[in-house]
């Protein structure tokens, strides 16, 4: 059985299958209305979520399949004190798939070794998204053509930012990907994944400032300051508008150029960007719904 942690846990031969049935199922979703009925994915959500928590309902639901779930960790047992292992063992009774978000970095590797299904990470704390990396695939993949020769640049929270760090872990494996980190000194990206990038000799800089690299990118990926991880509210406060993109720094930026945001934005995109054909953040919302779509059928080994 196998379970989906972090982007590493597919080989990028498995992530280009992923995608390519996304890619059908986009062209023609009335095909595939019926790929999962009589199966239940169960959403387990100890932390708040809009988007990847529906868009994996909304997935299940469109393949025909049913869910189950909650969506804090107050109206589940957890709040009775049950465990992440003995929640997942219960749940493996009634469903078939589960996809888990949990405030504390590796519970989802923790819910697999105790899983009778196969377990989704949905978010780990400050770790990894692996789903909203495949999603960030995707819309790179569609509204870019390719996901190599790409210079990307990660903006925000690079520190805390799970999203950021399944990310930069999934495009490293392409060819003539380089990486413009732009964060506050204190935001950098956690020494794993620049020991990471030293060890495969990709190329990346670090720098504080996006006026002084948005020319050279051809994604800008904005992230929200993750208030929640923070130790206290003074230094968020004083973090929280590190950067703000708006319409007179996107003048500075190539005309190709993309900007994705995983969501929710707190104020790092200015509204007056949302009308920019090179705001992609809503599209991007599309995109992880058919991926999962795609990510669900692959995992359940249902036929296309
Ligand atoms: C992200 C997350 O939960 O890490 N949201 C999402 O899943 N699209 C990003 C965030 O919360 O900032």
């Amino acid at each position: 059985m196998r379970h989906l942690i972090e982007p590493m846990d597919m080989t990028p031969a498995e992530i280009d299958a992923v995608l390519d049935l996304a890619g059908r199922i986009i062209q023609n979703p009335r095909a595939y209305a019926q790929k999962c009925t009589g199966k239940k994915l169960a959403t387990l959500f100890y932390e708040p979520s809009t988007r990847t928590r529906l868009s994996f309902e909304a997935a299940m639901l469109e393949l025909g399949g049913s869910v189950l779930g909650f969506s804090s960790a107050d109206s589940s047992s957890a709040a009775k004190g049950e465990s992440v292992a003995d929640t997942i063992r219960v749940v493996s009774c009634y469903a078939d798939i589960a996809a888990i978000r949990h405030p504390k970095e590796g519970a989802a590797m923790v819910a697999a070794l105790y899983s009778g299904i196969p377990v989704i990470n949905a978010g780990d704390g400050g770790h990894q998204h692996p789903t909203q990396t495949l999603t960030d695939l995707l819309s790179i993949r569609s509204l870019k053509g390719r996901l190599n020769q790409l210079t990307i640049g990660l903006c925000g929270d690079l520190m805390f930012g799970r999203t950021v760090h399944s990310l930069i872990k999934a495009m490293m494996r392409y060819e003539q990907v380089r990486f413009v980190l732009i964060s506050p000194r204190e935001l950098r990206v956690p020494d794993y994944i620049r020991d990471a990038l030293l060890l495969h000799k990709i190329p990346f800089q670090e720098v504080e400032r996006l006026e002084e690299v948005i020319h050279k990118l051809d994604v800008l990926y904005m992230t929200r300051v993750q208030r929640e991880r923070f130790f206290n509210e003074e230094d968020y406060i004083r973090l929280r508008d590190s950067y703000i993109l708006d319409i007179d720094k996107l003048r500075l930026a190539k005309e190709d150029m993309i900007v994705l945001h995983p969501l929710p934005r707190v104020n790092e995109i200015a509204p007056e960007v949302d009308n920019d054909p090179r705001a992609c953040y809503f599209k991007q919302v599309l995109y992880g719904k058919y991926v999962r779509m795609a990510l669900i059928m692959t995992m359940l080994g249902v036929e296309e």
